[in-house]
């Protein structure tokens, strides 16, 4: 069956000083998620956001809301987040197994592994869904698939970008993951990174269902107009 494609906007490029009107203008304009970055330093290289500005967001909005962790250790903050008030949470798969020797020191970036540590992330999936809340897994654009943990997953996240900030360019090489997952997963298949109405055709075609943007999103003359581009294939 088809899924309707669906705008995840971002807050990373919202104004933090007006925040509550900038969702109005996003859930106006037809956004159906809200996508929050949550940053430590370690895991990126920028700090940003953490539970309690989503708990005040969830105050403001209905909609699904999506914590994107860029944390280490995210197993010990999923509780937390739950608390918070999101709906998704989004787990790092480099996370999750040993890290290339390019990557492994905590300034080093992008991390990325070449393979997964299946029952430890596989516990935390577990973890958010007896929660009663969806599970993310997100795979950096060095890091492969991992075809045998989507069975755990209500969704994956394919980077689009090395994660760490907003308006970053694009990388089309990771496409080929998403038409994989087209071909073998139910789910939703979100992507994130360089979004905009240049990019979005491409990401739709591959079979991307949810299209995350901040900087696109929040830098339009008319948010309405942005959300009508994006879905356009
Ligand atoms: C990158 C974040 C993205 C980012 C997207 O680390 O995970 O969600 O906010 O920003 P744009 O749409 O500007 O690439
Ligand atoms: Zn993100």
């Amino acid at each position: 069956m088809k899924k309707n494609t669906e705008i995840s906007a971002s807050v990373l490029s919202a104004d933090f000083c007006h925040l509550a009107r900038d969702l109005k203008r996003c859930e106006d304009a037809g956004v159906t998620r809200f996508h929050i970055d949550c940053m430590d330093g370690h895991f990126v290289p920028n700090l940003t956001i953490g539970p309690p500005v989503i708990e005040s967001i969830r105050q403001h909005t209905t909609l699904l809301l999506e914590a994107h962790l860029m944390i280490e250790h995210p197993g010990k903050y999923i509780e937390r987040y739950a608390q918070a008030g999101a709906d998704i949470i989004q787990l790092q798969a480099e996370c999750y197994g040993e890290r290339l020797s390019s990557c492994r020191l905590w300034d080093q970036w992008p991390k990325e592994i070449s393979e997964l540590d299946i029952p430890a992330l596989r516990a935390d999936l577990s973890t958010i869904r007896k929660l009663g809340k969806k599970a993310f897994v997100v795979f950096n654009p060095g890091t492969p698939l991992c075809e045998s943990i989507l069975d755990d997953c209500d969704g994956v996240l394919i980077m689009s970008v090395n994660p760490g900030f907003s308006g970053q360019s694009f990388m089309p090489g990771v496409l080929p993951k998403v038409e994989r997952l087209k071909e073998i997963f139910k789910g939703d298949i979100a992507i994130d990174g360089g979004i905009n109405a240049q990019t979005s055709p491409q990401a739709l075609q591959a079979g991307a269902n949810v299209l995350i943007t901040a900087s696109y999103l929040f830098g339009a003359d008319n948010i309405s107009d942005a959300v009508k581009e994006l879905k356009k294939v």
